[in-house]
């Protein structure tokens, strides 16, 4: 049986916009994560404080989280891959921050440009910091499923990196397949993997659409039990370090899955296609949300 009820955690604000070639002002991203919000998500992720010399796209973030409209009870979460990110997080006030450590050796070093080890010992204080000042922590490990640099990943690999994500303390650990390659048995293989090293209610899958695979994979992961899952209002995305990564799954997608299988997400689709519109608009291009782009021509 599959879950009754699940969390979908919208990752376009951050995830889809940080790729994004010309600058988004803050007031769009502003008036996207509000839409998001009333559209009833309990969790968006809102903002990234790395360095601006890495990601120009997110260098807002600040100017972000002081303008938008919080409901109340929901998590506005931000990307904080050192000490420096935290405290601005902090000071934004972010619901939860976000480390995002890698099961690749070759991706750390091309994505946070140090080891495995290293960043998870750069992570120690992060995490420190997150439990004195009350924020949640999450964990987020890329190229679960597969690297643009080395290729294969082993299920070892992945959970060794769980095993010291929890040890950090983390509060849910994200398995992510940074470029689209997994499928359905597969995720499935990688997500009870990861379920050995940490609670299953609280791992979520972040599946990029890469190769098409997405729903299938996350329907996968429904059937081994996981309920929480992270997608991009309009399909937008891709990542500045997995070179031809395309966007997450598209949410308006895996809410019609959501609704056809009777799983409760408490998220108004329409709202979300409305927002995936404004957004596509805003970029001068059409969303790649099948549903989304249905339900907008309706
Ligand atoms: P570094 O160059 O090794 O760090 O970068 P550093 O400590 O030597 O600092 C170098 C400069 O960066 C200094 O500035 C710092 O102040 C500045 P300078 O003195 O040269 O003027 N700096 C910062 N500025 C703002 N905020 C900060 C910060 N930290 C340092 N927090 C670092 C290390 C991790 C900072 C860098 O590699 C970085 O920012 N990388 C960005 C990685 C990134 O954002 N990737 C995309 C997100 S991950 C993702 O999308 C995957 C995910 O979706 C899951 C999936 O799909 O796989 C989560
Ligand atoms: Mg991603």
């Amino acid at each position: 049986t599959l879950p009754q009820q699940v969390k979908i955690v919208e990752v376009g604000p951050r995830d889809g916009l940080q790729n994004e070639k010309e600058s988004v002002p803050a007031a769009v991203k502003i008036e996207l994560v509000d839409r998001l919000s009333r559209a009833g998500f309990a969790n968006i992720e809102a903002a990234s404080f790395v360095s601006p010399k890495w990601v120009p796209q997110m260098a807002t973030s600040t100017e972000v989280m002081a303008g938008i409209a919080r409901r109340a009870g929901a998590i506005y979460s931000a990307l904080t891959p050192n000490m420096q990110g935290f405290d601005a997080a902090l000071a934004a006030k972010a619901d939860e921050v976000v480390i995002f450590g890698s099961a690749s050796e070759a991706f750390s070093q091309k994505n946070i440009n140090c080891s495995i080890a290293e960043s998870i010992a750069r992570f120690e204080g992060v995490a420190r910091a997150a439990k004195e000042h009350g924020l949640r922590l999450r964990g987020s490990i890329s190229c679960a499923f597969g690297c643009p640099y080395q290729g294969e990943v082993s299920l070892d690999a992945v959970a060794d990196v769980v095993g010291r994500m929890r040890e950090l303390g983390c509060d849910e650990i994200d398995i992510a397949d940074t470029i689209g390659v997994a499928t359905a048995r597969k995720t499935q293989a990688v997500m009870l993997r990861a379920a050995q090293e940490f609670h299953l209610d609280r791992i979520s899958g972040h599946f990029h659409d890469t190769y098409g695979q997405a729903l299938a994979n996350i329907y996968a992961s429904l059937e081994v039990g996981v309920s929480i899952f992270h997608s991009s209002v309009s399909g937008l995305g891709g990542c500045p370090y997995a070179k031809g990564a395309t966007g997450n799954v598209a949410t308006e997608d895996v809410l019609y899955l959501m609704q056809g299988l009777g799983i409760d997400t408490g998220i108004d689709l329409d709202m979300v296609v409305d927002a995936g519109q404004f957004i596509s608009q805003h970029l001068g291009r059409k969303g790649s949300s099948r549903a989304g782009n249905a339900l907008a021509a309706k």
